[in-house]
């Protein structure tokens, strides 16, 4: 490397409203206004062909099958693979909207979809050093209905999304799990206190597969 200090790849999950997206913006202001050099991915990246797919799909405006589907989403991230190692090999931190997570998790919950072969084709994409789960209570939950018209945006779906992402935060390591109910700012001030702190830690590590 050079001597050259690497970007943190850090990403963001959480169920539909959590917060997500306005947390990710905040936190590469943020960053960027500390002097971190840093830039904000989201899956899924809908400007690509494979994207494109997706986003009919998502608007319902096309039928797919759960199986095909998958691995779209999967192959929306590995188009994006190596400029993203690029990236953290200049020494630009990535914040991502999304990732492998909410791909094994939305699919995962589908009837006949078993978790083992929704994880198999994300294996060998970048790993992320930190993986934030923002989380709702039912109460908070219940306050954030408006859903737009997209595919998933319902309850039901959203309850089982939360359990998923739950239920997977246990088996990993490098996962914070943030309660979101609080304001914006307090959530933001968590995530860019142990950003700033992972991005110092991993500067001189390996990128993960
Ligand atoms: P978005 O609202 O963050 O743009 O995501 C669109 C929807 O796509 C959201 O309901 C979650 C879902 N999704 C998957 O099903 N698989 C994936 O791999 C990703 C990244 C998102
Ligand atoms: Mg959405």
């Amino acid at each position: 490397m050079n001597g050259m200090r690497r970007g943190a790849l850090i990403v963001i999950e959480g169920v539909d409203r959590s917060g997500k997206s306005t947390q990710c913006k905040k936190l590469v202001d943020s960053l960027k206004a500390m002097s971190v050099n840093a830039d904000l991915v989201r899956f899924p990246d809908r400007s690509t062909h494979i994207g494109g797919l997706i986003d009919k799909y998502l608007k319902q405006k096309s039928h797919l099958c759960d199986e095909a589907i998958h691995l779209m989403f999967t192959a929306n991230r590995w188009e994006k693979k190596e400029e993203m190692e690029r990236l953290l090999k200049q020494g630009v931190t990535l914040v991502v909207d999304r990732y492998s997570f909410s791909g094994i998790v939305y699919s995962s919950i589908k009837k006949n979809m078993k978790l083992h072969w929704c994880q198999e084709p994300e294996n060998g994409l970048l790993r992320p050093d930190l993986v934030f789960l923002l989380t709702l209570s039912e109460n908070e939950m219940a306050k954030r209905p408006n859903f737009g018209d997209e595919r998933y945006e319902n309850t039901e779906t959203q309850e089982k999304v939360a359990k998923a992402f739950l239920d997977m935060s246990r088996e990993q390591g490098d996962w914070e799990v943030v309660p979101a109910d609080g304001t914006i700012e307090d959530v933001h001030k968590v995530l860019l206190e142990r950003a700033v702190k992972k991005i110092a830690e991993v500067e001189r590590k390996s990128i993960r597969n």
